[in-house]
């Protein structure tokens, strides 16, 4: 078996900002409410570019990032729910956009753990020998599936893309869990198309717009954040001090508190952005990862988990170790190939 590394990230958000204050123009709510119950003060919403654009953007930089020509890559995972299309995949889109014929392209549905998924996926092809390069972006356009009178969800939701190249080298993925929950599949759901043919019609007048049991989802979260965390902990052998960071899905600050209270530690100890962006769901992860990397915050050695939930229902953690910036330390680079 091979091991895997993170050696590049991007990401990328429309420049259109929409404040609290713009959202309480159209429904009754309030800058005080949002913050305090949410964290948010401002998101991205998109006015041009749709699902693929963000994520080839968001590809690019962590291509430039990590030194890779787009021919190199074998593998494109996009993670999103708001695809342009049934078909061709986001993924196809954005690999025509970068000009990476040689890769294998394909979506998944995963929601806000969707970028988490997207790395074990990549993670498992790279360390059985299969390929050697891969692109994992999370990206979405939830802008388009809000239900924009709804001030339950339209406060929340928002648009951004976060990308992370992954390559054979030295040990940078450490442990990883995924999971889902399938009975909460309508605490936070989308509709898409019902069965509707020649030879029925099930179609019931249901919106195609997100649709949340907000408090459902909190007391999901609360409870799986810490599980999640606690198992890749378990898995690698690290103690919960040895941990540099915890990039989780940025959902809601007050989750965060109160996953760190359950995990007795600082809640600074939780890399929040949520404040500039919402819940950007599949890209939320990717786009903190990315946002800490080029601002210097990750120094090699340092360890990090990621850790996401969402509508499936589906949970996830991911233990690393940051490799990127190992130019320097040529000794690391003779570790490439434990198996
Ligand atoms: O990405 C993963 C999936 N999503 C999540 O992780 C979301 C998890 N849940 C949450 O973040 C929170 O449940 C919300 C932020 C969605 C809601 O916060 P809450 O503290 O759970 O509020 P609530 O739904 O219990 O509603 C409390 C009150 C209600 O009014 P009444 O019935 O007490 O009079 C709501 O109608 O707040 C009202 N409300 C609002 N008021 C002003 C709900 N949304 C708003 C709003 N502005 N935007």
């Amino acid at each position: 078996m091979y091991n895997v590394e993170i050696v590049g990230t991007g990401s990328f958000v429309p420049e259109n900002r929409v404040s609290n204050e713009d959202i309480s123009k159209f429904v009754d709510t309030s800058d005080e409410w949002i913050s305090e119950r949410t964290g948010i003060k401002e998101r991205r919403i998109s006015t041009k570019e749709n699902t693929a654009d963000l994520a080839a953007m968001a590809a690019r930089s962590a291509l430039d990032d990590a030194g890779i020509s787009p021919e190199e890559l074998d593998l494109i995972i996009v993670a999103t729910v708001t695809p342009e299309h049934f078909t061709p995949s986001t993924a196809c889109l954005v690999q025509a956009k970068l000009g990476a014929y040689k890769a294998t392209c394909f979506d998944i549905s995963a929601a806000c753990s969707g970028f988490i998924f997207g790395l074990t996926i990549a993670e498992q092809f790279i360390k059985t020998g299969l390929f050697k390069t891969a692109l994992v972006i999370g990206a979405e356009v939830l802008s388009k599936i809000v239900d924009w009178n709804d001030r339950s969800t339209c406060v929340i939701f928002a648009d951004g893309a976060g990308a992370a190249v992954l390559k054979r080298g030295v040990q940078g993925i450490i442990s990883e869990v995924t999971g889902s929950d399938g009975n909460g599949a309508e605490s936070i759901a989308c509709h898409a198309v019902p069965l509707k043919n020649k030879f029925c019609d099930f179609s019931k007048d249901k919106a195609n717009y997100l649709s949340m049991n907000g408090r459902e989802i909190f007391k999901f979260a609360v409870k799986i954040i810490p599980e999640c965390i606690e198992k890749v902990l378990e898995d690698s052998g690290y103690s919960i001090d040895q941990v540099k960071h915890i990039i989780p899905h940025q959902a809601n600050i007050r989750i965060l508190d109160a996953a760190a209270k359950k995990l007795q530690i600082n809640k600074e100890r939780f890399y929040v952005n949520i404040q500039r962006y919402g819940n950007t769901s599949g890209a939320s992860i990717a786009l903190a990862l990315d946002e800490m990397s080029k601002g210097g915050l990750l120094r090699n050695g340092d360890l990090i988990i990621l850790v996401g939930f969402g509508a499936g229902l589906t949970y996830g953690a991911m233990m690393l170790k940051w490799t990127k910036d190992r130019n320097n330390n040529e000794e690391e680079n003779n570790d490439a190939h434990n198996g």
